[in-house]
């Protein structure tokens, strides 16, 4: 498999994931992902049952294994070893029928299972640099029709932004609109603006059909969600279909 050099820091980061923390994403993910993106997603997909999905960037598999449970046939790509390690033991040790395949997106090949009726890329477009070879092929991948579901963090956030909310209740941003990396924990991330992944995908003929900056889904989450969640959006989610022109 051959990975894309810009991703050799998060690659590096993820390997020195020890499996407690690995295991302590299951089984919905951290609390933006219980309480924002699975439900956002999940509402974007509609019935899961008998779909054929894939999840792009799976990392340790929790979205894979949470589509196969409610009856989804998955198959999960991912460059980190360590990451798609975790995925596939997962899968040997509770078997739901997900296949994974080590592969970087941004030069993906064939895939067995492809066409599939929907792409779930989980935060996974923000890590990567040839981000639209990635999403092309994230299209090339789906049926006519089906639907390509991507989220990130919202681009409002700068580095550093939750601090300025702890402590002054706003968000800071002093750039928006040039692309830049983020250093952070896991390595590098890449903030684009918005525009940037709408106007590539319109311009490759997908049509949208929802962007959501969730927030929680019921008011008594109030009280075990972070207050941030409540007034600025952490995350966009954007959900695209295929017309016919898309497949290769
Ligand atoms: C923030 S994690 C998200 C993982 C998973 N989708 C989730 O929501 O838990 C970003 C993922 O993108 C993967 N990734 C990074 N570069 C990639 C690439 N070129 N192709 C596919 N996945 C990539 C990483 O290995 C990692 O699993």
């Amino acid at each position: 498999m051959e990975i894309s050099p810009l991703n050799a820091s998060n690659m590096g980061a993820y390997q020195d994931f020890g499996e407690d923390s690995l295991r302590a994403w299951d089984p919905e993910g951290d609390d933006g992902r219980k309480y924002l993106l699975n439900p956002t997603i999940l509402r974007m997909l509609g019935a899961p049952e008998g779909r054929r999905l894939l999840d792009a960037g799976c990392g340790q598999g929790y979205l894979s294994r949470m589509f196969a449970s409610r009856g989804a046939v998955v198959t999960g790509v991912d460059p980190s070893s360590r990451l798609l390690g975790y995925a596939i033991q997962s899968e040997a040790e509770h078997p739901l029928g997900i296949r994974y395949f080590q592969r970087d997106l941004s030069r993906l090949g064939i895939l067995e299972d492809a066409p599939f009726d929907a792409v779930i890329a989980n935060m996974v477009l923000l890590d990567i640099s040839d981000w639209k070879a990635a999403m092309e092929n994230c299209f090339s991948a789906l049926r006519e029709g089906g639907r390509l579901i991507y989220s990130l963090y919202h681009p409002c956030w700068a580095p550093n932004a939750s601090e300025t909310w702890s402590s002054k209740r706003h968000v800071e941003i002093n750039e928006y609109l040039q692309p830049y990396e983020v250093q952070n924990k896991h390595g590098v991330n890449f903030h684009r603006p918005l525009s940037a992944y709408l106007n590539f995908a319109l311009s490759s003929g997908l049509q949208i059909v929802e962007i959501a900056e969730p927030l929680p889904e019921h008011d008594e989450l109030r009280a075990e969600t972070d207050d941030i969640m409540w007034h600025v959006p952490n995350f966009i989610v954007v959900c695209l279909r295929a017309g016919h022109r898309q497949r290769k």
